[in-house]
């Protein structure tokens, strides 16, 4: 990929291993859309302070910055996020269905395949991406829930290809979404959206159907009581009721 700049971003710089590839480009003389991928994390970090597995070899692990003023409607996260998810899901499509669990998922059939982590600083959007392509096994504590392009497939991924896809998307859709805003974006991931129509718990409290994300990227759930209600973008979690 050297030599290579794909829309929006510049030449990316691939390294074999370092802790998170957020901290890198988070570090303030790291130049904004540069992509910075590691083919080895040793303390990649998930959302809700989790960890996020990731083993040489198997996955791809994506961190960039966006200056915030980048966007008009940069500050609502949860809109952007699903840009994102949207642009990760696109690429995986290209070996095998994919869809989006609101708000900072992909999944292939009921498990994860890809996670999001969107962190700020003062002037920075810095937007971390790990996708599972080439694992051929998960920790117990993953197994459940996790899989890769590779499992569902039984065909490897060429890193380089995916990586390249990605960039694509991303850069596509993040300059869609600057002029446009999100709106035209709303049917594409109702198409996509993971659990669509079926009953949902979000945060172990609030039971109901999921009926879509609205314009302004929030979930629109029909509780059991009846009622619609939105959900914001935060740490939200949703599952199979
Ligand atoms: C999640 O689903 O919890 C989000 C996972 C985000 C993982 C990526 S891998 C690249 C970047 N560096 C990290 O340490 N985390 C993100």
């Amino acid at each position: 990929m050297e030599g290579v700049c794909v829309g929006i971003f510049s030449e990316p710089v691939i390294v074999e291993e370092v802790s998170s590839t957020q901290d890198w480009v988070k570090k303030s003389d790291f130049p904004q859309f540069k992509p910075f991928i590691a083919k080895r994390q040793t303390k990649g970090r998930g959302r809700r302070g989790k960890r996020w597995f990731s083993p040489p070899g198997g996955g791809l692990y994506l961190s960039f910055k966006l200056p915030k003023e980048f966007f008009v409607e940069g500050r609502e996260l949860s809109r952007l996020s699903l840009v994102f998810g949207l642009s990760v899901s696109q690429a995986v499509d290209t070996y095998t269905l994919s869809k989006i669990k609101w708000p900072n998922d992909v999944y292939i059939g009921e498990k994860k395949v890809a996670g999001i982590l969107i962190e700020t600083n003062s002037t920075d959007l810095v937007v971390g991406i790990g996708v599972n392509l080439n694992m051929d096994g998960f920790p117990p504590e993953l197994k459940e829930g996790a899989t890769s392009i590779y499992l569902a497939t039984q065909n490897r991924v060429d890193f380089y290809e995916f990586t390249t896809l990605l960039l694509n998307y991303l850069s596509e859709n993040i300059l869609r979404f600057r002029s446009e805003g999100f709106k035209p974006f709303v049917p594409a991931i109702n198409r996509k959206l993971l659990w669509k129509g079926k009953r949902v718990v979000v945060d172990q409290r609030e039971c109901g159907r999921l009926l879509g994300i609205n314009e302004k990227g929030l979930a629109v759930i029909k509780t059991c009581f009846g009622a619609l209600k939105t959900f914001p973008y935060g740490d939200i979690s949703l599952r199979r009721g």
